[in-house]
């Protein structure tokens, strides 16, 4: 008897090498924060066009410290998306201050740059945008409206690393960007996030507040064992370890081909699903290339597609829902109408390296057999 196919949504894409490059720190008698880190750092630079980086020990941390970076503060209003994972608004609640959701654009699933302007206040200090499914918002008409009114750009690019948006690497284009090396991202570390900014005093900020507020560079020694600083601001513990960075460091040096994998898989769901009745794709303008971290659709009766698929051993899911239905938020807003309406149509289909063009064609055939 042939075994049921089980196609899962996403796989950690973790190499052989990061096996053996994070063996070799547990061998190392030093496991904390050292030069498995700083080699990220750098390596990171290199492969992804971004400038000053900070790595810590998870994205929600960069989103918190890219939060406090962009001089949010106490009853501040951060203007962000609600098509995305809590972390987002977390990090904007974690510094006591207000999460305002705009729409999002029903064809992308990211924030409506036309539907800001009006939510802004004398209390909004930044905007915090998400690139869903790795696909960059339009950051040119978001940066317009920030600099009109003053306002910081941050962008969750939790999904998004390797992204480019006009020619320029999502990381390179506004102050302060945030990854995320989650398990199942492009780049696995176990758990860990970078923040990356285009400022050196907000690196060196963030390398004081990911460990306590404590300026390890300039730590002075001391014949009594513990090196003398002086703490000037309140920090987290957030800094990454040598054994998540090794595992980063590894795995970094496949991320041309995940990326190149995952676009290969959406190449191949858009050209079979433009024209399935039932089916609207999401926008893949010339202008920018996704990270493809999600494929993303809209669906007519999603939930009967749901059980077809499940049933065929395929598993699709809606990834996140929107977050403003949250009470620690305030509850559901009732003035997102596209927000509304990709909450009722939005699905994603499996896309990971463990993926072969055999199982990508099961997919598509179990969707044009209909739901
Ligand atoms: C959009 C978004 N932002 C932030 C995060 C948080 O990242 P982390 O899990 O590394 O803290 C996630 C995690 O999945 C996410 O999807």
């Amino acid at each position: 008897m042939v075994a049921p196919r089980r196609i899962d949504i996403f796989r950690v894409t973790m190499s052989e090498e990061a096996v053996a490059l994070a063996s070799s720190v547990l061998r190392s008698g030093y496991v904390g924060e050292g030069p498995m880190v700083a080699r990220l750092e750098s390596a990171f630079a290199q492969v992804s066009g971004t400038q000053w980086n900070a790595a810590v020990n998870s994205g929600t941390s960069a989103l918190h410290l890219a939060m406090i970076a962009g001089g949010v503060g106490s009853g501040d209003e951060v203007i962000t998306t609600a098509q995305t994972m809590m972390a987002t608004s977390h990090a904007i609640l974690m510094q006591r201050a207000v999460p305002v959701f705009a729409d999002v654009q029903l064809h992308t699933g990211n924030i409506d740059p036309q539907d800001i302007e009006h939510r802004i206040t004398e209390r909004t200090r930044a905007l915090l945008v998400v690139h869903w499914a790795g696909y960059p918002c339009d950051m040119e008409e978001i940066h317009a409206v920030a600099r009109k009114h003053k306002l910081v750009v941050v962008e969750d690019a939790a999904h998004a690393v390797g992204a480019r948006y006009r020619g320029a690497a999502v990381g390179s284009l506004s102050p302060l960007t945030c990854f995320s090396f989650q398990a199942i991202k492009h780049v696995c570390c176990g758990d860990g996030g970078m923040l990356s900014t285009l400022n050196a005093e907000h690196r060196e900020r963030a390398a004081r507040l990911r460990w306590f507020g404590i300026d390890r560079a300039r730590r002075v020694p001391s014949i009594l064992g513990e090196a003398e600083w002086n703490v000037t601001e309140l920090g987290y513990k957030y800094q990454m370890n040598d054994i998540a960075a090794a595992i980063g460091v590894a795995n970094l040096a496949h991320l041309g081909a995940t990326l190149g994998r995952h676009r290969e898989i959406a190449r191949r769901y858009r050209q079979a699903l433009a024209s399935v009745p039932g089916i609207t794709l999401l926008d893949s303008k010339d202008d920018r290339e996704s990270a493809c971290w999600l494929f993303t659709m809209l669906a007519e009766r999603r939930v009967d597609l749901l059980r077809m698929l499940h049933a065929k051993g395929i598993a699709g899911s809606v990834v996140h829902m929107r977050i403003d239905t949250n009470d620690v938020y305030g509850g559901r807003r009732d003035d997102l109408p596209n927000l509304d309406r990709f909450t009722e149509l939005h699905v994603s289909l499996p896309i990971h390296t463990g993926l072969s063009d055999d199982d990508v064609d099961y997919v598509i055939a179990a969707i044009k057999g209909g739901w």
